[in-house]
C-alpha cells in the first residue's frame, strides 16, 4: 500500500466528469453570458434576471466558471476574464464561440452514442436517425451555414496566421483554398502578402457568407469564389493549393482522389499545403487531433484523422516530388508538398 500512496484517482475522476465542466461552459455560451457580461460587471441576482436563469441554481452556476477560471468575482460582482472577454463575447471578429455553439447543440448530445460507434463504425448524427450528411444538415438551414463557417474561421485562426507567416508566399503568385469556407485562410495570407490573389473552391452555397467577409476586410479585388464540388469537377489550377480540415472528412480512397487532383491543378513547382490537426506519427502525444478522429467517427461514414508521415506518403505516391512536415500553432501542422 505504502509504495502506491503517491498514487490517487484525481486524474481519473477530472477527465471522467471532465463533461459536467465542459457542459457548464458550453450553457454560459448558449446563454450568452459572457457577452452579457461584456457590457460592466454584475452582481448575481441582476445577471440572472438578464440571463432569465431560476434563482435555485444560477449562483451556484456564476461560482461553478469562476472556480473554473472563466469567470471573475469581486466584491460581489462577476466580470469576464481577459479570455472570455476576448474569444466569448458575440459579435467581435475575435469571436470563438460558434464552434462551441455548434459543439453544444450538435456534437455533445451526438458523443452520447460514442459507444455504439465504436462498436459499429456508424456516424452518429443526424444521419442514424434518417437526417442528411454532415454538411447537407448544415447546409440545408442558413443560420446554421453561417454559424458553422463562423466556427471554422475560428478554429482555423492560428493554422490561418502561422501559414500566412510560415510559408514563402513570395515565390508564388497565385493560391486556391479547396473548401475555404467563409475565407479565414485566404483573408489571412491576402492581408499579409499583398502581391498575392487567390480564390475560394467550395459548395455554392457557401458563396454569400464567403463574399461578405472577404468584402469585410475591403479584399474584393483579390479574392473571389469559385462555386464547385470537389469531387464532381478537377481543382482550379493556381501556383500554391491549400486544404484545411478538408481531408479528415473522408475515407482513405477520398483522400487520395483529392491529393491526386490538386497534384493535377499545380504547375511544376507548385505547391500543395494541407493543414489540420495532425496526430503526431507516435500516436501518443497529440490528444485533440485523435479525439478529433473519434469526432469524425460520429460525424461522417468514413473519415478519420491521420499523422503527417501518413499524409506526406499519400503525397509521394501521388506524385509529389518533396514533402515537409511543419508545426503550426497548438494542434496544428502542415504537409507540405511540392511538384
Ligand atoms: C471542415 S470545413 C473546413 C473549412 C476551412 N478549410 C478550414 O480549415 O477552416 C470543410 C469545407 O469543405 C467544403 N466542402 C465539403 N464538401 C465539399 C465538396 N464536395 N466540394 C467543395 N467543397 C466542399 C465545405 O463547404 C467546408 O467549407
Amino acid at each position: 500500500m505504502s509504495a502506491h500512496s503517491d498514487v490517487t484517482p484525481d486524474k481519473i475522476m477530472q477527465l471522467g466528469l471532465g463533461f459536467w465542466g465542459s457542459k457548464t461552459l458550453l450553457s454560459a455560451i448558449e446563454l450568452g453570458l459572457f457577452t452579457e457580461l461584456a457590457s460592466g460587471p454584475s452582481d448575481a441576482r441582476a445577471l440572472a434576471e438578464r440571463l432569465a436563469l431560476h434563482p435555485r441554481s444560477a449562483r451556484d452556476f456564476f461560482d461553478s466558471l469562476v472556480a473554473l477560471g472563466m469567470l471573475e468575482r469581486e466584491d460581489g460582482l462577476y466580470r469576464n476574464t481577459a479570455e472570455a472577454d476576448l474569444f466569448l463575447v458575440r459579435g467581435r471578429p475575435s469571436y470563438i464561440g460558434g464552434m462551441l455553439e455548434m459543439a453544444n447543440e450538435r456534437l455533445y448530445p451526438f458523443w452520447g452514442s460514442l459507444t455504439e460507434g465504436l462498436r459499429t463504425g456508424l456516424p452518429q448524427n443526424e444521419v442514424k436517425t434518417g437526417g442528411a450528411g454532415l454538411f447537407e444538415s448544415i447546409y440545408g438551414d442558413p443560420a446554421r451555414l453561417r454559424l458553422f463557417l463562423g466556427a471554422m474561421t475560428g478554429l482555423s485562426m492560428g493554422a490561418s496566421k502561422a501559414i500566412a507567416e510560415k510559408f514563402p508566399w513570395e515565390d508564388y503568385q497565385t493560391a486556391v483554398d479547396v473548401g475555404g469556407a467563409q475565407g479565414g485562410l485566404l483573408v489571412q495570407v491576402c492581408l499579409a502578402h499583398p502581391h498575392l490573389t487567390a480564390a475560394n473552391f467550395d459548395l455554392p452555397v457557401v458563396g454569400p457568407v464567403f463574399e461578405d467577409y472577404v468584402a469585410s476586410h475591403g479584399l474584393s479585388d483579390r479574392l473571389r469564389f469559385l462555386p464547385g464540388d470537389f469531387f464532381r469537377e478537377p481543382l482550379p489550377p493556381a501556383d500554391v493549393i491549400t486544404m484545411g480540415h478538408i481531408l479528415h472528412d473522408w475515407d482513405l480512397g477520398q483522400k487520395r482522389a483529392l491529393l491526386e487532383k490538386a497534384y493535377e491543378a499545380l504547375p511544376e513547382g507548385g505547391a500543395l499545403i494541407v493543414f489540420e490537426a495532425l496526430i503526431d506519427d507516435d500516436r501518443r502525444r497529440n490528444a485533440f487531433g485523435l479525439l478529433m478522429s473519434l469526432n469524425m467517427l460520429i460525424e461522417t461514414p468514413g473519415g478519420f484523422d491521420y499523422t503527417g508521415a501518413d499524409c506526406a506518403g499519400w503525397m509521394r505516391e501521388a506524385g509529389f516530388r518533396q514533402t515537409r512536415v511543419e508545426h503550426l500553432v497548438g494542434p496544428d501542422s502542415m504537409v507540405v508538398g511540392i511538384k
